[in-house]
């Protein structure tokens, strides 16, 4: 597992000739052979806001101990409102949309030790899908989940902004689990399809906004704002992403006008050298090629964070080498329209 890529790499002519065109155009610490270990690179206090979404944490509300079952649209599931706020058990409305979990998406681990271990369920859904603040894991080849599971573990996979702790939680699992139950993870999200789950839409203006744990939602009344320079993720029912954690209720990304088209310039063609066209390595129609990872059709908010770490160096595992080149020259607003586009695209 070491690199899982570099076998298919040396089976592409295309992608060798490519990458040493880009290589040679990029400075020594962009070159593949010479990566800089430990070094951000001169990263902004606070990166791209909409991105990483950092909020001060407030202790959660206290949840009545209501015993009536709660119900949402579609499932016959129920459930209190209590259990609706367990995080060693999250609930699952829609058993029937994915295979049997494994014992660790399902369940936290071992709660009277680390209580964060397991339950992958929690943050990425039973169904994988995930959500802007964490990542969308469904549809992820396998090799490339246990590649990073293996990166979070050994400190090769950070994120750029400390003050994102839900990161941190994301590394204490990688380094929690066993071999075992990482695979029966990997494999588990790996076998079930992600669906087109974020809708783009390019707008002026959005709602004024409330960071919601890592998430937006908008405030109370119907106050609209410009949009500015960011893409702006939230879920298309608050409610029912909110209180009742339905994994079926999907995402709206607003974003600038112009921004789709602008982005699939630099995903198709690279933008004119400015950076390397996705699906030599991701796949013709970008929804991934053998262990590359998909990239149609999933959060820009993640995507820009992956992106920037990966730019400033605090993700830089093995399978990130090759990403240098296309990272090297992107500036934020590349980045937003690059992670635009990909989330306008059906996975
Ligand atoms: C407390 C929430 C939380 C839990 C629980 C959690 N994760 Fe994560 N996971 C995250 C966050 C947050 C990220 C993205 C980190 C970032 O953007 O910096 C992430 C990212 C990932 C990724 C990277 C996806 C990609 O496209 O590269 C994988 C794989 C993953 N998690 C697997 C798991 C597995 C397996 C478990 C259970 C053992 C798990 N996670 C439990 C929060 C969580
Ligand atoms: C030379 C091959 C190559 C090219 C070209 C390439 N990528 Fe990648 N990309 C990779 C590899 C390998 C990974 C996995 C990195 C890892 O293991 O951490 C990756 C990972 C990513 C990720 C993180 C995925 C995740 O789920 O976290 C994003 C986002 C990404 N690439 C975007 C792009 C975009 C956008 C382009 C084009 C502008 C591009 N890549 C071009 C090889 C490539």
């Amino acid at each position: 597992m070491a690199n899982c890529f570099r076998p298919q790499v040396l089976a592409s002519f295309a992608v060798m000739a490519l990458l040493s065109a880009a290589a040679m155009a990029v400075p020594a610490h962009g070159q593949m052979q010479a990566p800089m270990q430990n070094q951000t690179q001169g990263a902004a206090a606070h990166p791209l806001p909409w991105a990483y979404a950092v909020f001060d944490p407030v202790p959660p509300a206290p949840i009545p101990d209501d015993p009536t079952l709660q119900h949402i649209s579609g499932s016959d599931q129920g459930f209190t409102m209590k259990q609706l706020r367990d995080t060693g058990n999250p609930a699952d409305w829609f058993p029937g949309d994915h295979p049997p979990m494994p014992t660790i998406v399902a369940h936290r681990r071992s709660p009277g030790m680390n209580p964060w271990i397991g339950s992958c369920g929690l943050c990425h859904y039973p169904n994988g899908r995930g959500r802007p603040e964490n990542a969308g894991v469904a549809g992820l080849p396998v090799g490339y989940i246990m590649e990073q599971l293996a990166d979070f573990k050994n400190g090769a996979r950070k994120t750029a902004d400390p003050g994102k702790k839900n990161t941190a939680v994301m590394t204490g699992n990688a380094t929690g689990i066993t071999d075992e139950e990482a695979m029966a993870a990997a494999q588990y999200f790996a076998s079930i399809k992600m669906p087109q789950w974020i809708k783009v839409v390019e707008t002026e203006t959005v709602p004024k906004v409330r960071n919601s744990g890592g998430f937006f939602v908008p405030v109370e009344g119907s106050e609209m704002e410009p949009i500015g320079n960011r893409i702006l993720e939230m879920p298309v029912d608050p409610e029912a992403t909110e209180t009742y954690r339905n994994p079926r209720s999907g995402w709206i990304a607003y974003v600038p006008m112009g921004s789709v088209k602008k982005g699939e310039e630099l995903v198709l063609r690279g933008g004119g050298g400015k950076t390397v066209a996705c699906a030599a390595c991701h796949g013709q129609d970008l929804k991934g090629n053998g262990n590359f990872p998909p990239l149609a059709g999933r959060s820009p908010s993640y995507f820009a964070r992956q992106l920037y770490d990966i730019q400033h160096y605090t993700r830089n595992g093995p399978g990130t080498q090759l990403m240098r080149p296309v990272v090297q020259n992107l500036n934020e607003d590349d980045i937003l329209a690059i992670t635009a586009y990909l989330a306008s695209l059906q996975p």
